[in-house]
């Protein structure tokens, strides 16, 4: 039987999410994915006019289905949460139940149960900051929308899980080394996250034998790190310094985590894997 996943953080055919949705795809699993509220429209727009149509085409000539797209808001755990500005925002009153706990339920309802959790987003509104300027705001909410986030969507998720199931999450090298740049506590927000998934991994496999792993990117030119600003200089960067000089694909992260998510890693879980052409090992520029 095919498994099922639910991808967090997918609005457009340029980020990770993406990718890992196809690579899963590709390997015969049924696709939700889970998209932030404000990006909802155009993403189905665009979606539905076929604007994505070439880069949904799997290595078999098909073209990927995503069988349904979930709202989602992965700061609000439910509706108590959710202020008054928020309910009453045009952009957030169009949809419903897309608080993380409305959507595991809705999950539920539709679909009974999931075998493969992705988490493929993150936000810092202080990122373009450097840390001794972060405001307090800024930082808890780097930490809330791409840490605890996590900690949240696996929560409510892990009693849909098929036991045996895997979950991924996508961190950053800035974690554990100095990126000039990757401000506004996002290396503390990725450094938590990489914490979180041996703490995770432990609780998760324990109670219900769900492997918790995540990736360490390299430097992709998504939709949310041209917002950070810096992207085509840690690209220049790689290129000129990795031990593999070439530029890192979407696919390849895509790839792993299918490696992950299946049963060819069953012994694989804590972990935090680099995909990123090596460049972390390496202790200077050259
Ligand atoms: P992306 O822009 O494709 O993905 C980020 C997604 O997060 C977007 O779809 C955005 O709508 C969504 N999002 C933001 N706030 C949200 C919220 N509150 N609730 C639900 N969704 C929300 O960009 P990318 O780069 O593919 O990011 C995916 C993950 O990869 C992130 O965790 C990022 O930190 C990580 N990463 C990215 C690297 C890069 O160079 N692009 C390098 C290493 C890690």
């Amino acid at each position: 039987k095919g498994k099922r996943a639910f991808v967090a953080g997918v609005a457009d055919d340029n980020g990770f999410g993406w990718a890992i949705a196809k690579s899963l795809a590709a390997a015969g699993a049924e696709i939700l994915v889970g998209t932030w509220v404000p990006a909802l429209n155009i993403f189905e727009t665009s979606l539905q006019r076929g604007k994505f149509d070439e880069s949904r085409k799997l290595p078999d000539g098909s073209l990927m289905e995503i069988t349904k797209i979930y709202p989602l808001d992965a700061v609000f755990d439910n509706p108590d949460d959710v202020p008054e500005d928020i309910k009453s925002n045009r952009r957030y009153a169009g949809s419903t139940n897309w608080t993380v706990q409305e959507v595991a339920e809705s999950v539920k309802r539709d679909f009974g149960s999931i075998d493969i959790l992705v988490h493929s987003l993150a936000n810092g509104p202080e990122v373009s900051k450097p840390l001794l300027e972060t405001s307090r705001n800024g930082y808890l909410a780097a930490l809330s929308a791409s840490s605890y986030s996590y900690v949240s969507l696996l929560k409510h998720f892990l009693p849909l899980m098929n036991p045996g199931g895997s979950s991924i999450s996508l961190t950053h090298v800035a974690s554990e080394r100095i990126i000039p740049g990757y401000g506004g506590g996002m290396n503390s927000a990725k450094a938590a996250l990489e914490s979180d998934t041996r703490v995770l991994a432990f609780e998760a496999g324990r109670k219900h034998k769900i492997r918790v792993n995540t990736i360490s990117a390299g430097p992709l030119r998504s939709r949310a790190a041209k917002a950070i600003g810096f992207i085509d200089t840690m690209i220049e960067y790689s290129l000129a310094n990795a031990p593999l000089q070439k530029e890192l694909a979407a696919d390849e992260v895509g790839n792993t985590a299918a490696f992950l998510a299946s049963p060819l890693a069953s012994a694989i879980t804590g972990a935090v894997v680099f995909v990123d052409n090596g460049l972390n090992a390496m202790g200077v520029g050259v």
